[in-house]
């Protein structure tokens, strides 16, 4: 869209979070919410990008980075002064300039390209981009007059009891003429209940000075919620949740239930894959195709080949192969890399280690800094010895090894080829290939040992009767 600009208002604390992390950066679906609008911004493709930044300036510029360019707002004296920040970048220019705010994070780009084209075709100098709310308590509401022409903005401080009846809600995106706007900005007074400068009394202002000033009212409120505390947060991560769980269920993912399914915005997830409860999928984490994911497994920044079950478990910042097996209730941390058709069940923790091809720890293992071959079977309760008290050391055990039940690893160690561990072993030389170690001390029977005990137990007992 050219001789387009957009300025994303972001300066404000957001008191009513009762936070520490500043309001427009809490996430919704696991991305910040000014990220949402900004992003949305840039696929609309406008000439220019300002935010205005005051409080967390820093952490703000560091989360946007250079998709935006930034204004400082010192003191945050209300949304028109907020604007009023971006006039050396963009005071001098014509067209059209879309404001939107940081905390709105569920106002699509077709509505904002919708609003743009509106405010052009109707040729207004403002136009207010408004919802018609079931309870519009904390927006400013829209009066309009008997004409239906918009008037102004009333803020529900402001508002008499008639007017706070009224449902018809400022989303707190507009569209400007940019040279009306910042000539009008400066004409803008805080004579009101919140001593602020307000951006909707733009719209007053122009309207009184006789130009023509327009509403686009969008059908879906929730796309327009404006996150200002905790309660509006969760709704708005609900709308989101259940917007992203349609797109992918169109794509060919089978949800069970999206209400209690959590995809974040960056996942990707191929077809005939199935969700089930209890899922949480974050970060930019890459699904193949024909998996089973859940019920109740967390999935974080992690590369998940096609047709893997993934039941009851956590990967972090894993790669997992095709048709690999893993839990219930294991364990994947970083940068663990598994093969194809692996299988990690109940009660296996995996950190910073790969396993090949068809390699197995079905139960009550750690392998932690190993690097595992293919065809390799870890028996139960086997544990990488990987850390001295110092040092982390690597685990070598190479292609169609086995290692038998209850095993201690202890590295630097590696397990040659095709070689065997006996069970209850605890191995802490280098083992040739196809060898069979044995590291335990040797078994003992003391036979008829049990009989002399009982005897000479029942002899101390009659002592004691007497
Ligand atoms: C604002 C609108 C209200 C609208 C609602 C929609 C005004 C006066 N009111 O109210 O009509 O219904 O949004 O969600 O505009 N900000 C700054 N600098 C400031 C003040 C605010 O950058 O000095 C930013 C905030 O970070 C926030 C946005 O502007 O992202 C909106 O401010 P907020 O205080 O949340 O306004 P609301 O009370 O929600
Ligand atoms: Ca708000």
């Amino acid at each position: 869209m050219t001789n387009t600009y957009a300025i994303v208002l972001a300066a404000g604390q957001g008191t009513r979070m009762k936070s520490d992390l500043y309001k427009v950066l809490h996430p919704v679906c696991g991305k910040a919410m000014v990220a949402h609008v900004i992003d949305n911004i840039v696929s609309i493709g406008t000439d220019r990008v300002v935010t205005i930044v005051g409080h967390g300036a820093e952490k703000v510029e560091e989360t946007l980075g250079t998709t935006s360019e930034y204004a400082l707002q010192d003191q945050q004296l209300g949304t028109a002064h907020a604007v009023l920040q971006a006039e050396s970048l963009l005071g001098d220019l014509d067209g059209t300039t879309i404001v939107v705010c940081g905390d709105t994070p569920l106002i699509r780009a077709e509505t904002m390209r919708a609003l743009i084209t509106h405010h052009n075709d109707t040729n207004a100098k403002a136009t207010i981009l408004t919802a018609i709310a079931e309870d519009p308590t904390g927006y400013g509401r829209i009066i309009r007059g008997e004409d239906g022409q918009v008037l102004r903005n009333v803020e529900q401080k402001d508002a008499t009891q008639e007017e706070q009846q009224v449902t018809e809600i400022n989303t707190g995106t507009y569209c400007f003429n940019n040279r009306a706007l910042f000539e009008t900005l400066k004409k803008v007074n805080n004579d009101n209940a919140q001593g602020e400068y307000y951006l909707p009394d733009v719209l007053g202002i122009l309207k009184s000075e006789g130009a023509l000033i327009s509403a686009y009212v969008t059908e879906d409120f929730s796309e327009t919620l404006g996150v200002n505390d905790r309660i509006v947060l969760s709704e708005a991560e609900r709308v989101m949740r259940l917007r992203l769980a349609k797109k992918h269920m169109e794509n060919g993912v089978t949800i069970i239930n999206p209400e209690h399914t959590y995809i974040s915005v960056d996942a990707k997830i191929g077809r005939d894959t199935l969700l089930q409860p209890g899922t949480i999928i974050e970060g930019k984490t890459v699904i193949g195709e024909g998996c089973t994911i859940g019920p109740n497994s967390q999935l974080v920044d992690s590369v998940i080949g096609d047709g893997t079950t993934v039941h009851s478990s956590v990967i972090l910042q894993s790669t997992i192969g095709q048709h690999t097996d893993i839990g219930p209730f294991a364990h994947i941390r970083p940068e663990s890399n598994l093969g194809n058709h692996v299988k990690i069940g109940n009660f296996v923790e995996v950190k910073k280690s790969s396993l090949g091809e068809g390699s197995k720890a079905s139960h009550l293992s750690y392998i932690g800094d190993a690097e595992v071959g293919s065809n390799v079977n870890i028996g139960c309760g086997t544990i990488t010895v990987n850390y001295d008290g110092q040092e982390k050391h690597v685990t070598s055990i190479q292609d169609d090894a086995f290692v038998g039940c209850n095993s201690n690893l202890i590295a630097p160690v590696t397990v040659g080829k095709g070689s065997y561990v006996a069970a209850g072993s605890t191995i802490s030389d280098n083992i040739p290939e196809e060898t069979l170690a044995i590291g335990r001390a040797r078994q003992v029977n003391k036979e008829g040992y049990v009989r002399k005990m009982k005897i000479k137990n029942s002899t101390k007992q009659g002592d004691h009767d007497d």
